[in-house]
């Protein structure tokens, strides 16, 4: 699908990946943007950092952890800017953390991880439908088809971002609705990068083990990436291309793969 004359809407368009989509997007002449996040501030630099073009803009203040402010969302878009034709749902957060995960960090990475882009596609999916097709990108992780080091929760719920993306990519293919899902290694984002990390054990190893096994690319790059396989509507859409030979390894030589993820994880420990 192209983005031309399209009603779009992007989560976590604040910063990092969802700024650079947002800022792709901008490029591409679409009918109208919409921009939600919870930190307003990061929605109005993203805002000083798009091309000016014909299109309109709307900023939408919203906690995507919870499923009433989403309906209050859904509503608005809806009556204000008409029906969405693409969706990235692409907000997200990422804990650290082992067995010991609260069960607030549990709660919290699977309501925005997973449960936003549930929610969202619960409100714009059937309006896409009614008006003949549309677009879903949901942004997962390369943890999603894999795991993630010392981040249980992180892999966890990336893991259901891409089966739910998966469920919604059969089921409603044949009403038109195409999706993909993003699934990259390292981006150079303030997840990442987080300016007041406290460099605990598990945050050290979760961001070793991402900076150290591929490129970490530029947001930039991963969003001109998105808007190209999206214009070929391919489901899976993976920036560093390494991660489908371990998807693929994974899946056919599965203890193999357990016991060499094993091994890494032992000498990033050292
Ligand atoms: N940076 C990476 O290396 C990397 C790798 C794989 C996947 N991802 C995924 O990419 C997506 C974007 O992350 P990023 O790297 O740009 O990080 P980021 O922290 O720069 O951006 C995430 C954005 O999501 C917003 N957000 C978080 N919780 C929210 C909530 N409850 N309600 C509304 N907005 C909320 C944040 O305010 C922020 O603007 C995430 O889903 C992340 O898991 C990132």
């Amino acid at each position: 699908m192209e983005i031309e004359n399209k009603s779009v809407l992007v989560t976590g368009a604040a910063s990092g990946i969802g700024r650079a989509l947002a800022r792709s997007v901008a490029l591409r002449n679409p009918k109208s943007l919409v921009l939600v996040d919870l930190n307003q501030a990061g929605l109005e630099e993203t805002k000083a950092a798009l091309t000016e073009g014909g299109f309109s803009l709307s900023l939408e203040v919203c906690d995507l952890s919870n499923g009433d402010a989403i309906k209050v969302l859904a509503e608005k878009v809806l009556s204000e800017v008409g029906t969405i034709d693409i969706l990235f749902a692409n907000a997200g957060i990422s804990r650290t953390g082992d067995l010991e995960t609260s069960e607030e960090d549990w709660s919290d990475s699977f309501n925005v991880n997973v449960m936003s882009q549930v929610r969202l596609a619960r409100y714009f999916v059937p309006k896409m439908i009614e008006s003949g097709g549309g677009y879903v990108v949901n942004t997962a992780s390369a943890a999603g088809l894999l795991t993630s080091l010392g981040a249980l929760s992180y892999a966890v719920t990336k893991h259901g971002s891409v089966a739910f993306s998966e469920w919604l990519a059969i089921n409603h293919a044949n009403d038109n609705i195409r999706v993909s899902v993003l699934c990259p290694m390292g981006v150079r984002t303030n997840m990442l990068f987080p300016p007041n990390a406290t460099h605990s054990d598990e945050e050290n190893l979760a961001h070793r083990s991402v900076v150290e096994s591929g490129n970490v690319k530029d947001p930039d790059e991963v969003s001109e990436l998105v808007m190209e396989k999206i214009g070929a509507e391919e489901f899976l859409i993976l920036p560093h291309s390494e991660v489908a030979d371990f998807y693929s390894f994974r899946a056919n030589a599965t203890s193999k793969w357990i016991k060499s993820m094993a091994k890494y994880q032992q000498s990033l420990l050292g």
